[in-house]
């Protein structure tokens, strides 16, 4: 052991050695991309030339690993730290629903995007983010904005240039926080009533479905030449139709499910919204993760390449669903060839952003996947930066914020409830309700509930059950319009204890709210205490109306015989009073169901 103290000496020496020279690397090669950046020619910033021409210009200045993530779509809340966003070269950051800032302000949310931007202007490059939320009825996932009715209510509307407003004001208050980038329109057609996604569709008719999607798409992108908010056509294709009971989520039954259809059917029913949205500018479409005769859309190169890149002209790039390409049955790396090969040029999602990278150096180094596809899915991505002005935009600023839930927001998300109010029932003239009614009770468990008239997708993921959100209860929009003249009262369970007497009597039921395959339901139906509330109010009451608070038809068969009047209000949103304007007859009732709702029998 004489020698021992020799030996920690030369070890240490050696060790301190490796590190200069790895700190020496470090600095090198920090020094050699300052000088790439300094001398580099950034003629692609100038405005005046075309979107290809850019995209282009920028492409020949990438190196692999920037091309890599450019291509990447993460969750914020995967993020471990900010400065990744730079080191990784990430192209695209979503808020998957629930991710938001703290305190959950539209000025949180406009810091936050301005904070993230100001990261990637820490490369090279400077190419901006691009970031999306599914603002499917609104801006929904930030307290405080317009809460628009879900899309299978707009359908029972049917008013194309209510739709595009409503996709107008929607990109008004994304805009505002700096979001330009929009998962909607939902162009599935829904077939079968018991998916959880029924709602979030324009219903079960093709053309329903393709005119309303495009006028919804014409309204975010604004001109065809330069686009306003980016529209992301959703979820190609036909999960509407798929098998009950073949979910590849065991939690699931028919989301993320088989679809069997032929290819006729396929092209006819299910992909034709997408050609029309095609047609119209669709830049940026996100791939289903159901599958189609047992083969994963993700993974669908006919599909994918063929049919939407090679015959229908989509010049946009393919956005694979939450975690899709990861969830095809083979390993991880295999998967994400697959899926790049298939056609996806944006991965949604790798959490683990570190591991995807390599992954992906790791097949481009095999040839697994080839610089040609690589380059091709970062020119569509790019030449759509440049077509959404990326590049040019100056952020919004607080005044613009103003815009959140303004009066002219309100109005209009209170015009889309009283058009989309669909009249089911209507016997001995009950309604609309005369002005003359002295006394009303009102009852139901979504009465005077503002997360349930607004569904899944509002705050929260599964939305909230409960009055978190501003806006207008039904109740309280009934208070407003009933005349002066007119007493409301409300009781939930519909026991009104010695009061016998009220002309009318309103009953308010319906679904819990939900979202995706959380909604899978083999018999969607009322649940047992708006059953009972019901029944309190018959027992008293010579007219009783009963207004349904659904995303699709719910059995009332059993009990529709013992009701005056009954209205589907669908998901109508923050605005209730629209529901009481047709009530009391202030506004026509004009809606008609876009799926089959059958009072004799549920499918
Ligand atoms: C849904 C998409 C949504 C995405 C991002 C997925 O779970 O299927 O519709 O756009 O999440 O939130």
């Amino acid at each position: 052991m004489k020698h021992g103290w020799l030996v920690a000496a030369v070890f240490i020496a050696l060790l301190s050695g490796y590190a200069g020279f790895l700190h020496a690397q470090e600095e090198w090669v920090s020094a050699a991309q300052w000088l790439r950046c300094v001398s580099f020619d950034a003629s692609y910033l100038d405005a005046s030339r075309t979107p290809e021409e850019r995209a282009e210009a920028v492409l020949s200045r990438m190196t692999r690993a920037e091309k890599i993530g450019q291509m990447a779509l993460i969750e914020k809340n995967s993020l471990q730290d900010l400065s990744d966003l730079s080191r990784y070269h990430l192209g695209a950051v979503l808020s998957g629903f629930g991710a938001k800032p703290e305190p959950n302000t539209p000025e949180a949310w406009q810091d936050m995007i301005s904070r993230l931007n100001t990261q990637t202007k820490e490369t090279c490059l400077q190419i901006p983010l691009l970031y999306g939320v599914d603002a499917i009825h609104g801006h929904a996932g930030v307290m405080g904005a317009t809460i628009f009715p879900h899309a299978i209510g707009l359908a029972a509307a049917y008013d194309k240039d209510l739709v595009k407003r409503i996709a107008q004001a929607t990109a008004a208050e994304l805009k505002a926080t700096g979001i330009y980038w929009n998962f909607a329109p939902n162009l599935d057609v829904a077939k079968e009533m018991r998916w959880g996604r029924v709602y979030e569709t324009y219903g079960s008719n093709t053309e329903t479905v393709s005119s309303l999607g495009v006028e919804y798409l014409r309204g975010l992108q604004g001109s065809s030449t330069s686009i306003d908010v980016l529209a992301t056509p959703k979820h190609f294709v036909a999960n509407g139709e798929a098998l009950w009971g073949t979910s590849v989520n065991m939690d699931y039954r028919v989301d993320q499910a088989n679809v069997v259809v032929s290819e006729n059917v396929l092209r006819n029913v299910h992909v034709q919204p997408f050609k029309k949205a095609i047609e119209e500018g669709a830049q940026s479409i996100m791939v289903g993760l159901n599958a189609w005769q047992n083969k994963r859309l993700t993974e669908h190169e006919y599909l994918l390449t063929k049919v939407l890149k090679e015959e229908l002209g989509f010049s946009g790039f393919l956005v694979s669903d939450w975690y899709g390409v990861y969830a095809l049955p083979y390993e991880q790396e295999e998967s994400l060839a697959r899926a790049v090969n298939a056609g996806v040029d944006m991965v949604m999602l790798p959490f683990d952003y570190k591991a995807y990278s390599a992954m992906m150096e790791r097949l481009l180094d095999r040839g697994d996947i080839s610089e040609e596809r690589l380059n091709d899915a970062v020119r569509r991505i790019l030449r759509v930066k440049f077509r959404l002005g990326l590049f040019d935009r100056e952020a919004p600023v607080r005044s613009d914020l103003a815009v959140f839930r303004n009066n002219d927001h309100q109005r209009l998300a209170r015009e889309a409830v009283q058009k989309s109010q669909t009249l089911l029932k209507n016997t001995h003239h009950t309604l609309p309700i005369p002005a003359s009614t002295s006394r009303i009770f009102v009852a139901g468990s979504a009465a005077d509930n503002l997360g349930k008239q607004s569904g899944g997708w509002t705050i929260e993921w599964q939305g909230i059950d409960g009055n978190w959100i501003p806006g207008t209860t039904i109740l309280e929009g009934i208070k407003q319009v009933a005349s002066s003249s007119t007493r409301v009262e409300f009781k939930q369970d519909g026991h009104f204890p010695g009061e016998e007497f009220a002309d009318v009597r309103i009953a308010v039921i319906g679904e819990k709210p939900y979202a995706e395959g959380v909604g899978d339901d083999a018999y969607p139906r009322i649940e047992q205490d708006d059953v009972e509330a019901v029944k309190e109010l018959r027992a008293r009451v010579k007219k009783l109306v009963v207004i349904v608070i659904s995303g699709r038809p719910l059995d009332v068969a059993p009990y529709v015989h013992e009701w005056d009047a009954l209205v589907a209000s669908w998901l109508p949103g923050s605005e209730g009073a629209g529901v009481a304007d047709v009530l009391f007859g202030r506004a026509p009732f004009t809606g008609k169901a876009p799926i089959l709702w059958s009072l004799d029998r549920v499918k």
